[in-house]
C-alpha cells in the first residue's frame, strides 16, 4: 500500500484532543472540566493518573506542530477546551481564546491546514453541575459557545467539527459511567443523545452565522456490529438493534428521519424528551461527515423483550487485538463507508481518525511499531478500495500524532506516530512516523 495511491489532493492529517495532551489545568483562567473532576475521583481511571500533565501540549505546541510538520501531514486536528473559553461555560475568557489563536497562527505559518474540534468531551463542570448533556439548557450553552468561537477564530479556521462522536462520550459517559462524567442509565443516555443532535443543527446555524465560509462537519464513531444468538434470526435482530443503537440513532436524526424505533424500540422512550418540533430542528446540512472507526463490536442477542443489548468489544481468540484489547478489523472500515454513502446525503466524507495502540518500547532512539504500520497499510487499503467504490472520502486522519492520556485506560495505550517519554516530555518519531514522512514528503528521516 503506498500513499501516492491516493492522489495529490487526498488530504492527509494527524489528530488529538485537548484533554488528552494539553496538560496546564489552570493556565491563564481555565475553568474545571468534567475530565478534570473525574480523573481526580479514585479508582476510575486504570493507572490512576490525571491529564494533568498529559504530553504538556499547552506550552509544548510549537514543538508539536513542528512534528506535524516534519511528518508531512497537510492537516493538524484538535480540540478546544471549552472550560478555557468559558470557565462556567457562559463567560467568555479572552486568555483562553488567544492561547487558540497562537496554536491556530503557528499551524498556519507551517503550511498546516488547522481542524479544529469544538468538542472532544471537556465539559465545563459548572455546566455538569446543572445537569450537563441531560438538561435542555445545554443547547442554548453549546451554541453560544460556538458563537463566541467563531467570531474569534473564524477568520482563520476553515475546517470545524462540531463533535466528537456523540456516541461514545453518551454512552460511556451517561450511560455506562466509565467516562466523565460518570452517569449512568437510559434516563441520563437518552435525554443526552437528543440533546447533542438539537446543539449540532443549533452549533451548525451558529457557526456559519460568525466564522468566515466555514466548512462545517462533525464526526462519528461507527461500527459495524456483529450479531449473534441461537439461531441466524435472532442474531440478525440484535445485530440490527446494535446497529440502530450505535450508528442510527447518531446518524438519523441528523438527517430528518428521526430514531431508528423499527429495529431498537427501546428508542421509543426517547419519547419523553422530544418536544414538539424537535425532529425537524435536528436536521442538519453539514459539509462532511467525519468517520471514527477502530474496531468491530460484537451484539449477542438477550432474550429480555425491548430489552437492548450493550454491545461488546469482539473476542476471537484468532483475531490480531491491539492493546486495547480491540479486534483488528479492517474490512469493517469498509463496511462502514458504504453504510454511510448508502444514505446518500453525504457528499463528503473525510475519516477524522483511525489508529491503533500497541505496546511500544523504545531502543537505541527507536520504536520499531511494524504493526502500527501493517494497521494503517490494511484500513487505508479499505478507504482506497471504498473510494473506487464510488464513496467520496478526501482525507484521513491518524489517530493520533502523539502518545497521550487515553480517558479511562490512563496512558498505558500508546496511540501516537511519535512516542512520548512521560519522565522529561521528550518526542522520538516512531518508525510509522517515519513510514508516513517517506511517502508524504515530510523530512523526518530515522537516525542511521
Ligand atoms: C476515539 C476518541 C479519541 C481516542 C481514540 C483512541 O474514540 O475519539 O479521543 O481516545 O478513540
Amino acid at each position: 500500500m503506498s500513499l501516492s495511491e491516493f492522489g495529490p489532493d487526498f488530504l492527509w492529517g494527524v489528530a488529538t484532543a485537548a484533554y488528552q495532551i494539553e496538560g496546564s489545568p489552570d493556565a491563564d483562567g481555565k475553568g474545571q472540566s468534567i475530565w478534570d473532576t473525574f480523573t481526580h475521583r479514585p479508582g476510575k481511571i486504570a493507572d490512576g493518573s490525571t491529564g494533568d500533565v498529559a504530553t504538556d501540549s499547552y506550552r509544548r505546541f510549537p514543538e508539536d506542530i513542528a512534528l506535524v510538520h516534519s511528518l508531512g501531514f497537510g492537516a493538524y486536528r484538535f480540540s478546544l477546551s471549552w472550560p478555557r473559553i468559558q470557565p462556567d461555560g457562559r463567560t467568555v475568557n479572552h486568555a483562553g481564546l488567544d492561547h487558540y489563536k497562537r496554536v491556530i497562527d503557528s499551524c498556519l505559518g507551517a503550511g498546516i491546514e488547522p481542524w479544529v474540534t469544538l468538542y472532544h468531551w471537556d465539559l465545563p463542570q459548572e455546566l455538569e453541575n446543572e445537569g450537563g448533556w441531560t438538561n435542555r439548557d445545554i443547547i442554548d450553552a453549546y451554541a453560544e459557545y460556538v458563537a463566541v468561537v467563531g467570531d474569534a477564530l473564524g477568520d482563520r479556521v476553515t475546517n470545524w467539527m462540531l463533535f466528537n462522536e456523540p456516541m461514545s462520550f453518551t454512552m460511556l459517559g451517561y450511560m455506562l459511567g466509565e467516562h466523565a462524567p460518570g452517569r449512568r442509565g437510559l434516563n441520563n443516555f437518552f435525554p443526552a443523545i437528543h440533546h447533542v443532535h438539537l446543539a449540532t443543527s443549533a452549533g451548525a446555524a451558529a457557526l456559519r452565522a460568525t466564522a468566515t465560509d466555514p466548512v462545517v462537519g462533525t464526526t462519528h464513531y461507527l461500527t459495524a456490529a456483529k450479531g449473534s444468538g441461537p439461531g441466524p434470526n435472532l442474531a440478525q435482530r440484535a445485530e440490527r438493534a446494535a446497529n440502530a443503537m450505535l450508528n442510527r440513532a447518531f446518524l438519523e436524526p441528523g438527517l430528518g428521519l428521526g430514531y431508528p424505533v423499527d429495529d431498537a424500540p427501546i428508542l421509543r422512550m426517547m419519547r419523553r424528551y422530544i418536544q414538539d418540533g424537535d425532529l425537524e430542528r435536528c436536521e442538519v446540512d453539514l459539509d462532511f461527515l467525519g468517520v471514527q472507526y477502530y474496531t468491530r463490536l460484537r451484539a449477542p442477542f438477550r432474550p429480555i423483550p425491548g430489552l437492548w443489548t450493550i454491545p461488546g468489544f469482539g473476542d476471537d481468540p484468532e483475531v490480531e487485538k491491539t492493546s486495547m484489547g480491540w479486534e483488528i478489523r479492517p474490512e469493517g472500515l469498509g463496511m462502514v463507508l458504504d453504510m454511510v454513502n448508502a444514505y446518500e446525503r453525504f457528499g463528503r466524507i473525510v475519516v477524522t481518525e483511525g489508529g491503533a495502540s500497541f505496546p511500544d518500547h523504545l531502543v537505541a532512539e527507536r520504536v520499531r511499531d511494524s504493526r502500527r504500520i501493517a494497521y494503517y497499510e490494511s484500513h487505508l487499503a479499505q478507504v482506497r478500495a471504498a473510494m473506487d467504490r464510488g464513496v467520496p472520502v478526501d482525507g484521513y486522519f491518524c489517530w493520533s500524532l502523539l502518545d497521550n492520556f487515553e480517558w479511562a485506560a490512563g496512558y498505558e495505550p500508546r496511540f501516537g506516530l511519535v512516542y512520548v517519554d512521560y519522565d522529561t516530555q521528550r518526542r522520538v518519531i516512531k518508525d510509522s512516523g517515519y513510514w508516513f514522512a517517506e511517502q508524504l514528503g515530510g523530512i523526518a528521516t530515522p537516525p542511521a
